[in-house]
């Protein structure tokens, strides 16, 4: 979880209930106390939900009474004239999560320095403690591979249904890679693929892909990784104009085959309300950018070429085999993904895919992580 440190709550007057967060002290709004109200009055107890419309609350609501019944409990009057009591951990937590953020585990930047990339032991039926494990490795490095998943079709739909729900696209709950004639798709031949994140034409980008290796009996086809985030980081330091440029110019993707027609936009490193990396959207095969003025258009054509350069370059690419019955599971937001070029005509390779939301990982590791949460206390 990404914080802005541990923070700390006081009753800094009869009137007025304070957080210490970040080396900065300040008062907190009653409204955002009295929307977080869990009373019978406020929230419905069996779903948590709001039973009141927040935006009717009076905009000079003031605090009229604050008191602590017990270690960790606040007890609160509102000028309203309602009462309400808070789990001091309760606000705490929320209050130490920045602007935007998932509440999950921070992403761990990394490059080739990687190595050899760490294995899970894929089981049927994991039980909480594998299933935490796996979450919380793939939320930080954003991949998890497997090894040991049965080598038979279907399978990574059963992989895939562990962390989420299968996002159905027009190539179907799940597509074949292997190399076939009259290809409706480059991924579906056996030449080389660049880093890429995949479908950026579709909007919401799928958010996490699986790819479950059947057979991989040629010479070539290894698999390469690239952290997005990492090369964009790196991109921020070095070349800052170029990233701008990259983080402001909306880039149209497209997609075309005899029955579908899939267009989006976005810029190739899209960030969050508050600056920090969202999503990376780069696919060389697919990008169109819009028609700007030349000067404008040359430190694009600059910008990009620098940014491709570093996902290129060995310093931030992992690469390694998906052999018979290993899976990878990457969060197609944050990764690139490619593969070297095979000869189809020295044996067969055939991975099975699908794609499922990021929302899925995220929550599956949310709910694991809820026995965990240590009560918090107030200070006077
Ligand atoms: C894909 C893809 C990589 C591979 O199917 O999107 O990039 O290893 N495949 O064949
Ligand atoms: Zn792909």
């Amino acid at each position: 979880m990404s914080t802005h440190g541990i923070p700390k709550l006081t009753i800094s007057s009869p009137t007025e209930l304070s957080i210490d967060r970040g080396g900065q002290r300040f008062a907190i709004h009653p409204i955002w106390l009295r929307e977080r109200c869990q009373d019978p009055a406020s929230i419905d107890l069996a779903t948590g939900q709001r039973l009141h419309d927040p935006s009717g609350l009076d905009l000079d609501l003031r605090l009229v009474a604050l008191s602590e019944p017990a270690p960790g409990r606040l007890h609160v009057r509102f000028s309203d004239g309602h009462e309400a009591d808070f789990d001091c951990g309760a606000i705490l937590a929320e209050a130490a999560l920045a602007p935007g953020d998932h509440d999950c585990p921070a992403p761990q930047l990394w490059t080739s320095q990687l190595g050899d990339p760490p294995r899970a032991r894929w089981r049927g039926n994991p039980g909480n403690p594998d299933l935490a494990d796996w979450t919380e490795r793939f939320l930080r490095l954003g991949f998890i591979l497997f090894s040991g998943v049965p080598p038979e079709p279907r399978q990574v739909l059963k992989v895939a249904s562990t962390f989420g729900f299968t996002r159905d696209t027009n190539f179907g709950a799940m597509f074949d890679v292997r190399s076939t004639p009259n290809a409706i798709d480059l991924a579906y031949t056996s030449i080389p693929l660049d880093p890429h994140t995949d479908n950026p034409y579709r909007s919401p980008v799928p958010g996490v892909q699986l790819l479950h290796c059947l057979v991989n009996e040629t010479s070539g086809g290894l698999s390469t990784l690239v952290d997005g985030f990492a090369v964009a980081e790196a991109l921020r330091m070095r070349d800052p104009a170029a990233f701008e440029i990259l983080s402001r110019t909306p880039v149209r993707f497209r997609y075309r085959d005899a029955s579908t027609e899939l267009v989006a936009s976005a810029p190739p490193i899209e960030l969050d309300v508050a600056g920090r990396l969202r999503t990376i959207h780069f696919s060389p095969r697919l990008d169109f950018v819009p028609l700007l003025p030349p000067a404008d258009l040359s430190a694009y054509y600059r910008a990009r070429r620098e940014f491709d350069r570093l996902l290129c370059a060995p310093e931030f690419e992992i690469r390694f085999l998906l052999a018979r019955g290993d899976l990878v599971m990457f969060d197609n937001c944050r990764l690139l993904h490619g593969r070297t070029g095979f000869d189809p005509a020295r044996g067969m390779r055939h991975l099975q895919g699908c794609y499922i939301d990021i929302d899925g990982p995220r929550s599956l590791y949310r709910v694991l992580r809820r026995k965990h949460t240590a009560p918090a206390r107030i200070s006077a």
